[in-house]
């Protein structure tokens, strides 16, 4: 059975056939999802399809690129979704400096970011971090933070070994996804090799970063297969053994039951 941790069937790619996709991908060997959500709308959707499907969980937050709509009442908006039933975690927050190279904007995203880490702590909520091109800055926020045992997912992790370990040390968990797939993933191997199996959980982020062999086509969670197995080739252990404790993971940062 897979956790795929995080995934944006919200988005419009799949319109045509999403009802379809879910009934396949739940009668496979799929047995949760969260749906993240990046802005207003994306959290709101995430929230829907978590109400329609008991397989689905959500999460709701605003994306670094995505600040421009946060004001006094998307913040207050945030706060009424994040006290729904079936949402399990604040995400994706963070930094993106790859995509906004201002420095006001930089900053304006650190302002967002501590918003919505607050927002977390009052409600109680695991966090799920989009961090890129920003590893400094990230961790000096993340580690100004109060301690708290369960702090959330650090998604599509693309940073450093020395890094990784600092994360897990703090308590987080490491997002792995398609990523681990592609050839030039050099680090992001080392990564898996260092981090123990017990601070992995699976991702899709689909529709995006389709593993190989399926890379620049449409993902979705049947192909955390190909993630599993990678993990399973790196780790030398079974893909089995990849699949259990990944899942436990999820259900642990989450703070899930199994038949919940
Ligand atoms: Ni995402």
């Amino acid at each position: 059975m897979i956790f795929d941790t995080h995934a944006h069937y919200d988005d419009e790619q799949f319109d045509t056939d999403r009802e379809d996709l879910l009934r396949e991908i739940f009668s496979a060997n799929i047995d949760k999802i969260v749906n993240v959500g990046a802005d207003m709308e994306t959290s709101r959707a995430s929230v829907a399809l978590a109400n329609a499907h008991p397989e689905i969980y959500a999460a709701v937050g605003v994306h670094p690129s995505d600040i421009a709509c946060l004001n006094e009442e998307a913040y207050d908006e945030l706060r009424r979704l994040a006290a729904e039933e079936r949402v399990v975690a604040i995400g994706e927050i963070g930094l993106d400096y790859y995509w906004d190279k201002e420095p006001e904007v930089q900053s304006a995203q650190r302002d967002a970011f501590k918003r919505q880490l607050e927002l977390a702590r009052e409600v109680k909520l695991p966090i799920i971090i989009h961090s890129r091109e920003a590893a400094k800055d990230t961790m000096d926020i993340l580690t100004a933070e109060p301690h708290v045992d369960n702090p959330g997912i650090i998604h599509c992790y693309s940073y450093s070994v020395e890094q990784a370990r600092e994360y897990v040390k703090m308590g987080y968990y490491i997002g792995v996804g398609g990523v681990i797939t592609f050839k030039n993933a050099k680090t992001l191997r080392k990564v898996v090799e260092e981090v123990p199996l017990e601070r992995i959980v699976l991702e899709t982020d689909c529709p995006y970063l389709a593993p190989e062999p399926n890379r620049g086509k449409r993902n979705y969670s049947l192909y955390l297969k190909f993630v599993a197995e990678k993990i399973a080739e790196i780790k030398e252990i079974s893909v089995e053994k990849v699949e259990k404790m990944t899942y436990q993971n999820a259900l642990t940062v989450y703070g899930l039951q199994k038949g919940e």
